[in-house]
């Protein structure tokens, strides 16, 4: 059938669509700054017609489901937690759900089946292909497994190359609504993130295959990247700062032994410079999650260093990255995925960074993590710790050796009190400016 025709026929407004999505349904969502804004909109006006529809995916984006007072109507069911979506779990009106990213999709096959898949979709090209976009993740398997597939066919979704695409005959109800993206503003990059981006930069070598996390140390790193050459991205998501050194002829994949000439990525998140750049761009290739995160993908790139940032460090190397004490703050994401795919990169090195202290009040390398907190990376795991003090190499250090490199990389008003931990917990005297 010509795939014109089923697009009119499957073209209706977004109240006919929404009809479809019953209370108590599992309804999925676009991932990220891909979620489809408008129909989530549209269902929060419709309210009333639901009762604990049930919202799941790992949304930073607006996500105005989860707006105090809607809590009857709708639940979160976040893998990650964003700036809405944790005020929900806080209230009780949502939950958190552990997973590794790349487990994600797997997760939605076999685990948890969706009712409904709502998913933002760029315009169909000429064959009635749409993209999946900035989002390709697990947004491309809820929309391949969900009973029901409602598409928000978005003239400002770019078309990303990969494997980004769904069928128009693949999708049960379309809804032309125009919105531009939502945009992730550029970081601020402090002194303090440019100090942390100086060393981190400095483990970068000409050729390097890189991973980002995302916020301003990243960033940072990047901007002590310009006389760098011939860099390579396989990486969860990238931001605009590895735009800009794409556009300068830094990142050119060229020596990348996987992927040869091409940044792998599985969503994007940035200004509308990026969302314009990868548009159409065979540079780029975008993949499902369970894909370009899988650490026996990544560690198929040689020389993968993986950039992650945590909350809370302790002194064997217990790195925290996803909650403050017992409250909830994001997630794992894809940090130990990238993690443990640089440790069997030939060459790899993982490394996270993050500023000594919170707000200059309290030291985030501590002599045990909070109570409530869970483990991110295990000290089995980890490897370089950076802080605008310095750099701490872990991997084949005993704990007393790691405690005294940690306790030197800590803030000067915190090491004291750190030495202090180290000698009840190892009783022998802390001479950490020994190392
Ligand atoms: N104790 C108490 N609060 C802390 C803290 C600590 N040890 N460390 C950070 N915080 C607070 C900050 O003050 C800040 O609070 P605010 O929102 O009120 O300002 C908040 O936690 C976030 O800290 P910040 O340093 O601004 O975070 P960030 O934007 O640099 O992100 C992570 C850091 C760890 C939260 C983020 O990288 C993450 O979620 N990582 C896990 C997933 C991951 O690594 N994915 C990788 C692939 S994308």
């Amino acid at each position: 059938m010509d795939w014109k025709k089923i697009y009119q026929e499957r073209l209706v407004s977004a109240e006919e669509a929404l009809s479809h999505v019953k209370s108590g349904d599992h309804v999925a969502l676009g991932h990220a700054l891909a979620e489809p804004t408008y129909l989530l909109e549209e269902m929060v006006r419709l309210k009333d017609n639901y009762k604990n529809v049930k919202f799941s995916g790992l949304v930073p984006g607006k996500a105005p489901y989860a707006a105090e007072g809607l809590g009857e109507h709708f639940r979160t069911c976040s893998m990650f937690l964003g700036a809405s979506t944790r005020k929900a779990v806080e209230r009780g009106d949502g939950e958190f759900i552990p997973r590794f990213f790349y487990e994600v999709p797997r997760t939605y096959r076999e685990d948890w089946p969706v009712d409904v898949a709502m998913v933002t979709l760029s315009a169909p090209d000429k064959h009635g292909f749409c993209s999946f976009g900035i989002s390709v993740d697990f947004t491309k398997t809820i929309a391949e497994n969900a009973k029901i597939v409602i598409g928000q066919v978005n003239k400002y979704m770019p078309r990303t190359h990969g494997d980004s695409f769904i069928h128009i005959s693949d999708i049960d109800f379309l809804v032309e609504h125009d919105e531009p993206l939502v945009e992730l503003p550029k970081p601020h990059i402090g002194e303090v993130e440019s100090k942390i981006g100086e060393y981190v930069a400095s483990l970068v070598n000409d050729g390097d295959c890189l991973q980002l996390g995302i916020g301003a140390i990243p960033d940072a790193a990047l901007q002590f990247m310009k006389d760098k050459k011939d860099l390579g991205i396989h990486s969860e998501m990238i931001s605009d700062g590895v735009m800009d050194l794409m556009k300068a002829g830094v990142i050119t994949n060229k020596k990348k032994n996987f992927h040869n000439r091409r940044t792998v990525v599985t969503f994007l998140m940035g200004t509308k410079d990026l969302y314009d750049y990868v548009d159409d761009n065979p540079f780029f290739e975008m993949y499902p999650v369970d894909y370009v995160n899988d650490p026996r993908v990544v560690s198929q790139n040689d020389n993968m260093v993986c950039i992650n940032s945590c909350i809370q460090v302790d002194l064997t190397g217990q790195v925290v990255s996803g909650s403050i004490g017992p409250r909830q703050f994001s997630g794992v994401g894809g940090q130990v995925d990238f993690v443990r795919g640089a440790a069997w990169s030939k060459g790899g090195r993982n490394i996270i960074a993050m500023p000594s202290t919170v707000k200059g009040k309290m030291s985030k390398i501590v002599p045990v993590i909070t109570e409530g907190s869970s483990v991110t990376t295990s000290i089995n795991d980890v490897d370089y710790i950076i802080t605008e003090y310095g750099i701490a190499k872990l991997g084949s250090k005993s704990l007393n050796e790691r405690a005294r490199a940690l306790i030197n990389i800590a803030h000067p008003d915190f090491r004291e009190e750190l030495a202090k931990a180290y000698e009840e917990r190892f009783h022998e005297k802390c001479d950490y400016k020994r190392d």
